[in-house]
C-alpha cells in the first residue's frame, strides 16, 4: 500500500504559487532545496526563557534534538512557546496552563509540522504543552529540563521549595536567624534544571516516562549532566521514525498508560498538583479518567521512593539510583507492562532493564520507604465533587480529626489575621481557606499549605489540619486538604463555612464533612448569594478563564478545550 505523503508536503511539496511562498519564506532562514523533498518536519516547540533557572539551558538542549533528527533523516524546525516561570508569574502560573496549551496546539496545527518534540521542565509548561499536543495528535515526544543538581548548604543537602517551607517555619518560630535564612537562597538553586525534589516538575517528568510519551530516564538525569543531551539527540532519532510509523500521541496515551501515570505517582510520592493535569490530559484524549482511580489505583501501592516532600533524599540521588525505570521494576506485575511508548519498547521491556542501586533511595513492595501513598479523595457534604490529601506528606495522627473551624475568607484576610496575637485559635482548630480555587484567585494558586500561626509554631506545633479550594506545591507537606470542589468562587459549600463550626475529617474513611444543620446552611447560602458582586476581571485573558474554566475535579481545563480534535487545516492561508 503506497504510504500516505506527510502533513508537511501539503505545504512544502506544491510546485505552485502556494509552495513557491511556504517554501521561499522558510528557505530565508538557511534551508537548502533538497529538504524539501518529502523528509519528515519536526517542530521543537521550545520554552526556553531566563526567567527562570528550570528552562534556563533548553536552548542549548534543543540542538541535540536538531542533531538527533538530522542525522535520521528529518528537518528540524524549532518555535517556541511560553515558559510559565513557576517561582515568577502572578498571581500564579497556573492561571496560564490552558492558554500555554492553546498556543502550543494552535502552533502544531497551524504549522506544516509532521511531528513535535516538546521542551519544557518547570512544573505548568509539561502538561500545558502535552495538553496542547494531545489536541492536535501528531507524532509527539516529551525532553524535560532535568532537575537541578542537589542543594548544599551549611553541609548538608538541602531540597527546592521543601526546605524553603521550613526554614521559613523556623523563621516564624524563632528558631533560625533571618541571615542563615538568607544564605540558603544561592545554596538551593546552583544549576539549571527543575526543583531538585520530588516536586510537581519531577513528578510530571516522572509521569511523562510511566505515560510512555519519552525515553527511559527523562526525570531524573540532572539538567546539567551530559548523559541530558545524549537523551535529547536520541530523542531526535527516535521522533523521525515515530513520523516515517505514524505512531500518533493517540496511540501511547490509552487507559493503561493513565493507570501507570497514577501508579507511579503514588510510587514516587508525587505532587498534588498531578492530579488536576492529569485529569484535563485525559480530557483533551478523550479517556475517562476520574478522581476515584486515583485512590483505587494508589491504594495498591507503597512509598518506594525516599524522595523530599515525603522522605530524604533528592532527584540528583534518585538517578544515580535508577531513577524511574528501577520504580518501574520494583513495581512489578502492578505495572501495565504491556503499554508502548514512544521508544519502540514495552514499559516491561524498560523495567526488565533496569536496575536499582541504592536501597536507601528506591525501596521494594514488600520493605517500602512508606505504607500506600497515593492520593486519597474525599467526598462529603463539604465537598460533593471531591476534594484530595496526599497521606506520606501528612501527619499520621491528624489523619482522623474534628475540629473548630477558623476560617479565612480569601487570602487577604488571611495574611490579615494569621499572625495576630488575639486569633483565637490552638492545635486541635482546623484553618480554612477560601477563594482560592480556578475562579476564585483566579488560576487556583498553590496557598493550600498556609502557614501556621506564629504563636502555635512558638508552642512547637508543626502541623494542623488545613482545608481549602487551593492546590499546594509539589515541594510542600502538611495534613492539608486540597482541590475541594466546587470551589468557594463557584457556591460551593466551602463558601458557606464559618469560624467556629465543626468539621469532621475521616481519612480512613474517605470523608469530609461540615457539622452543620441543612436548614442553617439554606439560610447562609440565600446570604451568600445576596451578597453576590460582579466580578472585578472584565476583560482578556482572565475573563476568559473565569467565565469558562472546570473545576479541579475535571481537571480545570477550558469548558470549551475539552474532547478530541485533530490536526486537519482544510484552507490555505492566500
Ligand atoms: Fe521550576 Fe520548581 S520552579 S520546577
Amino acid at each position: 500500500m503506497a504510504k500516505k505523503p506527510l502533513r508537511s508536503q501539503k505545504s512544502y511539496g506544491k510546485l505552485d504559487r502556494d509552495g513557491f511562498i511556504h517554501r521561499s519564506w522558510i528557505k530565508g532562514t538557511g534551508l537548502p532545496d533538497h529538504v524539501f523533498d518529502g523528509r519528515p518536519v519536526i517542530g521543537i516547540c521550545n520554552t526556553w526563557s531566563e526567567l527562570v533557572t528550570c528552562q534556563f539551558h533548553l536552548r542549548d538542549l534543543a540542538e541535540y534534538v536538531k542533531r538527533g533528527v538530522w542525522e535520521a533523516g528529518g528537518v528540524p524546525i524549532e518555535f517556541p512557546a511560553m515558559s510559565l516561570p513557576e517561582t515568577q508569574m502572578r498571581p500564579t502560573a497556573m492561571l496560564f496552563r490552558n492558554l500555554l496549551a492553546m498556543e502550543v496546539e494552535e502552533s502544531i496545527r497551524a504549522n506544516p509540522i509532521d511531528g513535535v518534540v516538546l521542551l519544557g521542565g518547570c512544573d505548568k509548561t509539561t502538561p500545558g504543552q502535552l495538553m496542547g499536543a494531545a489536541s492536535v495528535d501528531l507524532p509527539t515526544m516529551v525532553v524535560s529540563s532535568g532537575p537541578m543538581l542537589n542543594g548544599k548548604w551549611h553541609g548538608k543537602d538541602i531540597g527546592s521549595g521543601t526546605d524553603v517551607w521550613r526554614f521559613s517555619e523556623a523563621v516564624r518560630a524563632g528558631e533560625m536567624t533571618l541571615k542563615d535564612f538568607l544564605s540558603a537562597e544561592s545554596s538551593m538553586s546552583r544549576s539549571h534544571g527543575v526543583c531538585n525534589t520530588m516536586g510537581t516538575a519531577s513528578t510530571m517528568a516522572s509521569l511523562m516516562e510511566a505515560l510512555g510519551v519519552c525515553l527511559p530516564n527523562n526525570a531524573a538525569l540532572p539538567g546539567v549532566d551530559s548523559r541530558r543531551k545524549t537523551l535529547a539527540h536520541l530523542t531526535g532519532n527516535r521522533i523521525v521514525q515515530l513520523v516515517k510509523d505514524d505512531v500518533k500521541l493517540s496511540q501511547i496515551l490509552t487507559r493503561e498508560a493513565f493507570e501507570n501515570a497514577i501508579l507511579m505517582h503514588a510510587a514516587i510520592g508525587g505532587s498534588t498538583n498531578a492530579v488536576v493535569h492529569l485529569l484535563a490530559l485525559a480530557g483533551r484524549v478523550g479517556i475517562e479518567l476520574t478522581l476515584e482511580d486515583f485512590d483505587r489505583l494508589g491504594r495498591e501501592v507503597p512509598l518506594l521512593v525516599n524522595l523530599m516532600p515525603s522522605g530524604k533524599y533528592l532527584m540528583e540521588d534518585f538517578c544515580y539510583a535508577g531513577g524511574c525505570p528501577a520504580v518501574m521494576k520494583e513495581l512489578g506485575p502492578l505495572f501495565r507492562r504491556e503499554a508502548i511508548t514512544v521508544s519502540g519498547h514495552t514499559q516491561g521491556e524498560i523495567a526488565d532493564a533496569a536496575e536499582v542501586w541504592n536501597r536507601e533511595v528506591i525501596g521494594t513492595v514488600e520493605q517500602p520507604v512508606g505504607p500506600s501513598s497515593g492520593v486519597w479523595v474525599l467526598r462529603g457534604n463539604l465537598c460533593p465533587d471531591g476534594a484530595i490529601l496526599k497521606p506520606s506528606a501528612a501527619s499520621p495522627e491528624l489523619l482522623t480529626h474534628r475540629g473548630r473551624a477558623v476560617v479565612f475568607e480569601d487570602i487577604e484576610d488571611y495574611h490579615a489575621r494569621i499572625d495576630a496575637p488575639d486569633l483565637e485559635v490552638d492545635e486541635t482548630s482546623i484553618l480554612v481557606l477560601k477563594g482560592c480555587g480556578p475562579k476564585g484567585y483566579p488560576g487556583m494558586p498553590e496557598v493550600g499549605n498556609m502557614a501556621l500561626p506564629p504563636k502555635l509554631l512558638q508552642k512547637g506545633v508543626r502541623d494542623m489540619v488545613r482545608i481549602s479550594d487551593a492546590r499546594m506545591s509539589g515541594t510542600a507537606y502538611g495534613t492539608v486538604i486540597l482541590h475541594v470542589s466546587p470551589e468557594a468562587e463557584a457556591g460551593g459549600p466551602l463558601a458557606l463555612v464559618r469560624t467556629g463550626d465543626e468539621i469532621e475529617f475521616d481519612g480512613p474513611n474517605r470523608t469530609l464533612n461540615l457539622l452543620v444543620s441543612e436548614a442553617e446552611l439554606a439560610q447562609r447560602r440565600r446570604e451568600w448569594e445576596a451578597g453576590l458582586q460582579p466580578s472585578r476581571f472584565d476583560r482578556g485573558w482572565y475573563r476568559l478563564y473565569i467565565d469558562t474554566v472546570l473545576q479541579a475535579d475535571r481537571g480545570a481545563d477550558l469548558d470549551f478545550l475539552v474532547g478530541k480534535s485533530s490536526a486537519e487545516v482544510t484552507r490555505e492561508s492566500h
